[in-house]
């Protein structure tokens, strides 16, 4: 079976750079991402390519060469339904705001959603590819609404779950370390539907890296990665506290476990929490999964992964507070960076809002600067917890273009993201123009100890 068109619905953070690098490694194939945000899609199309709405490494020229050849936008979901011959769903699933399993479960109304709307307009047979996180035997639950609702044509369904991270997500998808697809691979059209999508990613990645399993292996694969990672993060963030007690420097108990080829060096980097869309959503579900099986010991120890995360992002805010003469109220703290990591304007449950939110109730006035974050994004994170009215968000948090008016007159500076331009800033200049004493908190384990205190900083780090 070979695919001729390619559907995505869902154009954000994993459909738009997914679909750019299948267009662009499989140039005979049309790919056509639709979505219902208008804006979203008016942006992907906008003639200036920088200004497509995601930031990534390398992701604009990659648009820019296979957009309007086989790279489409639109907000016409059911044309580009009607002519695909796979249709990858790549929706949000965040987690649920609201009755049962509310602030647990995966809000699945999306999915639903677009399982209704393939039925509706398919008039020949399709493959859909679940590409969003799902819970296990999602599948189960698509197959049949498709299959009730539909027009009696066949469908297929495949889990191909994405594991790009942002910041590096072009690299990611252009030497994943596996591509991992789950399909019905008792029968004769389930192993073939499985091929076709074997044969769009053999275009680029190595046949010993497609790995292929049975549906619910691959769904409750994605989050199991998912949760080994953030577990790995809320380890090293738990040592960081006790180095901070003992005398013991994070950095170098990372180093020495993670030489350990058992243990491995990667995500070991203790930091002021975990943020991003998909961990706290993604194990939140696992708990919760867990629970619905009467799991309760599997849940209880995922769902520590989540409590030690909150509590490193409330116990750097606390020492701040802490370190400041025990109250921060009318002070002003700089805050460099809110993106969740570097090279992304993402801001999803990042830890820079819980700790503007916390710096917030003790009174502090908030001064942000993050080189890729837009001002407004800022002021919808805040608004979004509901702590306060929303203009008194915008009276007491300052959003500005440079490093330096943040740190002007400051009492405090707090680096919240790891970007790559705070290491290389002039911090004399920095400390020249702060408040003494002049106290700096780094919240990655991005600057030098020693420079900054020869300078005259006192000199706060996670896990030293
Ligand atoms: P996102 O919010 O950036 O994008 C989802 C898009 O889907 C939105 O633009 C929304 O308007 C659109 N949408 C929702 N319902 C629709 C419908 N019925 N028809 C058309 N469009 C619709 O989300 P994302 O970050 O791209 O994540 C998507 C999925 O991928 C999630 O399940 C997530 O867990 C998973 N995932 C995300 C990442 C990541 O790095 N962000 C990585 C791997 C997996
Ligand atoms: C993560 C996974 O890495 C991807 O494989 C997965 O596809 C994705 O989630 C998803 O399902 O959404 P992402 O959240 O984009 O990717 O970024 P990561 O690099 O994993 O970072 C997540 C958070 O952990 C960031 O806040 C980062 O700063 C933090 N982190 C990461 C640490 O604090 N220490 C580390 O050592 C690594």
């Amino acid at each position: 079976m070979k695919i001729k068109n390619i559907c995505c619905i869902g154009a954000g953070y994993v459909g738009g750079p997914t679909m750019a690098v299948i267009a662009q490694k499989c140039p005979e194939i049309n790919v056509t991402v639709v979505d219902i945000n208008e804006k979203r899609i008016a942006a992907w199309n906008d003639k200036d390519v920088e200004n497509i709405p995601i930031y990534e490494p390398g992701l604009s020229e990659i648009v820019k060469k296979a957009r309007d050849r086989n790279l489409f936008f639109s907000t016409d979901v059911d044309a580009a339904i009607d002519k695909a011959d796979m249709i990858f769903i790549s929706v949000n699933t965040p987690t649920k705001t609201y009755g049962i399993g509310k602030g647990m479960a995966a809000d699945l109304k999306f999915i639903e959603l677009c399982a209704r709307q393939i039925a509706r307009v398919s008039k020949n047979d399709k493959i859909v590819v679940e590409k969003s996180t799902l819970p296990v035997r999602t599948a189960e639950a698509l197959k049949n609404i498709l299959d009730n609702t539909g027009n009696g044509v066949n469908y297929q369904i495949l889990s191909n779950p994405e594991f790009l991270a942002e910041g590096t997500a072009v690299d990611d998808l252009m030497t994943p370390d596996r591509v991992l697809i789950g399909g019905d691979i008792d029968t004769t059209e389930g192993k073939e539907a499985v091929e076709a999508l074997v044969d769009i990613y053999a275009h680029w990645v190595p046949r010993e890296r497609l790995l292929t399993t049975n549906v619910w292996s691959s769904e409750l694969s994605k989050l199991t990665a998912n949760a080994f990672l953030a577990q790995r993060v809320s380890s090293i963030n738990a040592m960081s506290e006790l180095c901070e007690k003992t005398g013991a420097d994070v950095n170098e108990v990372s180093k020495a476990v993670g030489m350990d080829s058992r243990i491995g060096p990667k995500f070991l980097k203790s930091s002021v929490g975990f943020g991003g869309s998909c961990f706290q959503k993604d194990i939140l579900n696992l708990v919760y999964i867990s629970k619905s099986f009467g799991l309760n010991e599997v849940a209880d120890y995922w769902e520590q992964v989540i409590l030690m995360n909150d509590h490193q992002k409330r116990r750097f805010a606390a020492k701040i507070v802490q370190t400041l003469f025990n109250t921060v109220s009318g002070k002003k703290i700089a805050l460099l960076g809110w993106a969740f990591k570097k090279d992304t304007n993402d801001t999803r449950e990042s830890a820079a809002i819980y700790v503007a939110d916390y710096l917030l109730n003790e009174q502090a006035e908030i001064v942000v600067y993050d080189p890729k974050v837009k001002t407004e994004q800022i002021y919808a994170d805040l608004d979004y917890l509901n702590s306060r009215p929303s203009e008194e968000n915008r009276s007491r948090v300052k959003v500005v273009n440079t490093p330096y008016e943040a740190t002007k007159d400051s009492h405090a500076v707090a680096v919240l993201t790891e970007w790559d331009e705070f290491k290389d800033l002039d911090w004399q200049k920095v400390y020249d123009e702060m408040l003494k004493p002049a106290f700096l908190f780094d919240g990655r384990r991005l600057l030098e100890r020693e420079t900054k205190e020869t300078i005259g900083f006192e000199f706060y780090a996670i896990g030293s």
